[in-house]
C-alpha cells in the first residue's frame, strides 16, 4: 500500500486495505466472486499449504499467495486490513459470516475445556444462549458477573480462569463497564499468566469507543450493525492487538466455514467509508431526541450515555467520545404501553438489529432478550416496559415527531 502512515481513521476508512495497482487501476475495490486460486507452481502450493496449516511460521517464509475462499480472499482481506486501520490499538482483523460466527469462533479459539469464562451480564441474546447453554456442552462453564462482583468473581475462580467476556455498553440497558478497572482486577486475581479480556463493541463501534486501549487483547463486531450500517447484510468481524492471536481465529474459521463471503465483504468495505459521517449524525439525532423523551410523561426513565449520572458517566467520560445513538426508554403501564407504543410507530420501523441508516425499535424483553433467563432479565434491568431505539440518520424533528405521538397513543 502507498498510503502514508498514521492516516486519520476518517481518512483510513476511505479508502485503507485497497491497492488500485492490483485492480487494474479501479479507484474502489472490485468484487472477487471466485472460490479457488491457481498456483504459481506445485512447489509453491505446496508451500502455501504447510503455512496456512501452521507448518512453517508465517512470519518466516516469503508471503504466499490466496489458496481458497474459505481460507481467505482478496474481499475479505481489505475489508480487515480497513477495519485494523481504524480500530486503535489493533494489529490484525479477521471478518465473519455473522456477529454470532465472530463470537463462537473466537471463543472457542481461546477457551478451553474445564476452563471458565466469565462475563457482565447482560450481553447481547444470542450471546447469552451460547454462554448458557451452549458452552457447558464443551465443558466450558460461563458465569455471569454484576457490577461490584468482579474482585469475588476473581478470587473466586483465577485458577481455571480462560476469558473475561464485555459487552459496553450493553445490549439492550446500555450499562457500561469500566474495561480499565476490570483489567486491573483480572491482572491482580491472576499474576502469573494473561487472561485474554474480549470486549463486544458493537454499540459505539470504533469511532466512539476503542477498548483495545482500555486493556481489552480482542474487540467483537456484530459488523450486520453500525459497520455494514445500511441493513442489507449479516457479518462480523474480530481485532486483536496481537495478530497471533488472530492467526489462531483465523485458523479456526477456515474450520468452522465462518469467513464472511465476498460480496457481503465488499458490501461492509464500501460502508466503512461512511462510518464516521453515519455514526456522529446518529449519534447527534439521539441526543436531541432524550430531552424530548425524558419531558414525555409516559416514560418513567430514559437511558442513553448523554443522561447518565455518577459512576455510569464517569465510565462514559474516560473510555468512550460520544454518546451513540443506541436509546433504552422505560414506559410506564409495563408491556402493555411498550406494545401500544410499537404499534403506533410509523416512521420508527418495529425490528429487531441496529445501527442502519433508518432508526427502528424493539421490545427486547419479548424479542432479542427472550430466552434470558427471569434472575439474569432482573438482575440485567431488561423490564416489560423496557423498548429498544437504534436512531438512523433521518431528519431528527421527523423522529421526535413520530416518537411523541406514539408515547400519546401509550399513556
Ligand atoms: C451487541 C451484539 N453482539 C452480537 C450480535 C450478534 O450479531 P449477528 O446478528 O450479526 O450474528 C448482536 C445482534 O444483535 C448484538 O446486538
Amino acid at each position: 500500500m502507498r498510503s502514508p502512515p498514521f492516516l486519520d481513521p476518517r481518512t483510513s476508512s476511505v479508502s485503507e486495505g485497497f491497492d488500485p495497482e492490483l485492480s487494474m487501476m479501479a479507484v474502489r475495490p472490485p468484487i472477487f466472486p471466485v472460490s479457488t486460486y491457481a498456483f504459481p507452481s506445485a512447489e509453491e502450493a505446496a508451500r502455501y499449504f504447510e503455512v496456512a496449516l501452521g507448518k512453517i511460521a508465517a512470519e518466516t517464509s516469503s508471503p504466499v499467495g490466496l489458496i481458497y475462499a474459505r481460507l481467505n480472499h482478496p474481499n475479505a482481506e481489505m475489508f480487515e486490513d480497513g477495519l485494523r486501520s481504524v480500530e486503535r490499538g489493533a494489529a490484525a482483523a479477521a471478518a465473519f459470516t455473522s456477529g454470532m460466527a465472530a463470537i463462537t469462533s473466537t471463543v472457542m479459539t481461546l477457551a478451553k475445556p474445564g476452563q471458565k469464562l466469565l462475563y457482565q451480564r447482560p450481553v447481547y441474546g444470542g450471546t447469552d444462549h451460547f454462554f448458557r447453554h451452549m458452552l457447558p456442552e464443551w465443558n466450558i462453564e460461563a458465569i455471569a458477573v454484576d457490577d461490584g462482583g468482579w474482585d469475588e468473581a476473581l478470587a473466586r475462580h483465577h485458577a481455571t480462569l480462560g476469558l473475561v467476556y464485555l459487552e459496553t455498553p450493553a445490549n439492550p440497558t446500555l450499562h457500561m463497564i469500566d474495561l480499565d478497572a476490570v483489567r486491573a482486577g483480572i491482572d491482580r486475581a491472576v499474576p502469573d499468566r494473561h487472561v485474554q479480556l474480549l470486549v463486544d463493541n458493537t454499540f459505539l463501534g470504533p469511532v466512539f469507543q476503542s477498548p483495545l486501549e482500555h486493556g481489552a487483547d480482542v474487540v467483537l463486531y456484530s459488523a450486520t450493525k453500525f459497520l455494514g450500517g445500511h441493513s442489507d447484510l449479516v457479518a462480523g468481524a474480530v481485532a486483536a492487538r496481537d495478530p497471533a492471536v488472530i492467526s489462531r481465529i483465523k485458523t479456526t474459521r477456515a474450520f468452522f466455514g465462518t469467513i464472511c463471503e465476498p460480496f457481503t465483504a465488499w458490501m461492509l468495505q464500501r460502508s466503512m467509508a461512511t462510518l464516521w459521517l453515519r455514526m456522529t449524525k446518529q449519534s447527534k439525532n439521539a441526543t436531541k431526541l432524550v430531552s424530548m423523551l425524558s419531558a414525555h410523561p409516559a416514560v418513567e426513565r430514559v437511558h442513553h450515555p448523554s443522561l447518565f449520572t455518577g459512576d455510569q458517566a464517569r465510565i462514559f467520560r474516560s473510555q468512550c467520545r460520544a454518546p451513540g445513538s443506541m436509546i433504552a426508554i422505560e414506559l410506564r403501564g409495563g408491556r402493555p404501553a411498550a406494545f401500544r407504543f410499537l404499534n403506533a410507530l410509523r416512521l420508527v420501523r418495529l425490528a429487531v438489529s441496529l445501527g442502519g441508516v433508518e432508526s427502528l425499535a424493539c421490545h427486547p424483553r419479548t424479542t432479542t432478550a427472550s430466552e434470558m433467563s427471569e434472575e439474569d432479565l432482573r438482575a440485567s434491568g431488561v423490564t416489560d416496559g423496557l423498548v429498544r431505539l437504534s436512531v438512523g440518520v433521518e431528519h431528527w424533528r421527523d423522529l421526535a415527531q413520530d416518537l411523541a405521538r406514539a408515547l400519546d397513543a401509550a399513556s
